[in-house]
């Protein structure tokens, strides 16, 4: 089988995106797949990065060369691809599946899913829907809220609608608030505010990511628990063990710069060290939050757990292209859980494909 990896892509994440494909790449069959490493620029533009199952593979992160033929889905093409070689003329290449391996915005939205569709191309993971409602931080939370699922308390605000720090801290009964782009992922964009000038400045910050931007009551103290979904070829869905993270104190909150610049930013911890019942009630949850967004194939949903409570639990968010870099979550949940990133990733294109 041929099989396009795509990774790059226009959003914030994108060097995300470049660690998470290499990673990927390496977790791929060579033996059992033709690998196509497609990287989407900065500008849009879709390269052929490579045609063949060698480069890339041992690198931390993937590269798009300069230079690289340009490529182009042909809708309702039965996944046929066009390359366009400069002065040797174009052709075409048949891609079997696609592991879409982008984050944020532009990948994980539903706007790539909504192009492999309109190809007739099988892809990992989730359809236009769920991946546009997991993103959608907004839009999740109200989807999840009217499910009667735990959620954090929050208020969405536009351009139009702001208000000041003091009418946000009388809604949501705290002074301690986290401000983020309602569309954004790693962390891009999301501060805390915990006076008026910090919530300005936080504010500022999120619109430039966002037209839309949430406001939450920040879960004083939580512990940060995260749930990998995996969805196989017969339609079953299984969540792993749970991870937590510790975020190291000079960071206070699992920022970008903790996830990825500060090799010592963040710890995971896996398992999670909880009661029994509660984790139980958590991997419930995550595939209850699963179901309730139409995802499909996988995600990775985050929990808050208040410590000082314990039946007080609430989901941060879901991700439907969660990270893969080699120190993610996603896959190290699978692994701890009996299933290597190589088997996973036959689960994941057994999926597509079914
Ligand atoms: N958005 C990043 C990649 C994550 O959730 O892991
Ligand atoms: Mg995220």
């Amino acid at each position: 089988k041929t099989i396009g990896l795509l990774f790059g892509g226009r959003s914030a994440e994108h060097e995300v995106s470049k660690l998470s494909a290499a990673n990927v790449l390496r977790a791929l069959d060579p033996d059992r797949y033709d690998i196509v490493p497609i990287g989407i620029g900065r500008d849009g533009r879709w390269l052929l990065c490579d045609n063949g199952n060698g480069g890339g593979r041992g690198a931390k992160s993937l590269e798009i060369p300069e230079g690289a033929p340009q490529v182009a889905l042909l809708p309702g093409g039965a996944g046929d691809m066009i390359v366009l070689n400069g002065e040797a003329g174009a052709k075409t290449l048949r891609l079997d599946a696609v592991v879409p391996v982008l984050h944020g915005p532009n990948g994980e939205d539903g706007t790539v899913q909504g192009l492999l569709e309109l190809a007739n191309v099988p892809y990992v993971g989730s359809g236009v829907m769920g991946s546009a409602a997991g993103m959608d931080k907004d839009v999740a939370k109200r989807l999840l809220r009217d499910s009667g699922l735990p959620v954090v308390p929050f208020l969405t605000l536009t351009p139009r609608s702001r208000i000041d720090y003091r009418a946000a801290v009388e809604a949501l009964g705290t002074h301690d608030l986290f401000v983020k782009p309602a569309n954004m992922g790693s962390s891009v964009g999301v501060s805390r505010a915990t006076s008026a000038e910090e919530f300005e400045r936080a504010c500022e910050r999120a619109f430039r990511y966002d037209g839309k931007v949430l406001v939450e009551r920040s879960v004083t103290g939580a512990r940060e628990i995260e749930c990998s979904v995996l969805e196989d070829a017969a339609g079953s869905v299984k969540a792993s063990p749970l991870g937590e993270i510790v975020p190291a104190s000079s960071h206070g909150f699992y920022s970008y710069d903790a996830k990825y610049i500060d090799a010592d930013g963040a710890l995971l911890r896996i398992p999670a060290e909880l009661p029994a019942g509660q984790a139980d009630r958590l991997r419930e949850l995550a595939i209850e939050t699963f179901r309730v967004l139409g995802c499909e194939g996988l995600a990775r949903v985050d929990f808050f757990v208040d410590p000082k409570n314990e039946s007080d639990l609430f989901i941060n968010e879901v991700n439907t292209l969660p990270g893969f870099t080699a120190i993610s979550m996603y896959p190290k949940l699978w692994e701890a859980g009996g299933l290597p990133q190589s088997e996973l990733m036959e689960v994941l294109i057994g999926h597509a494909i079914a």
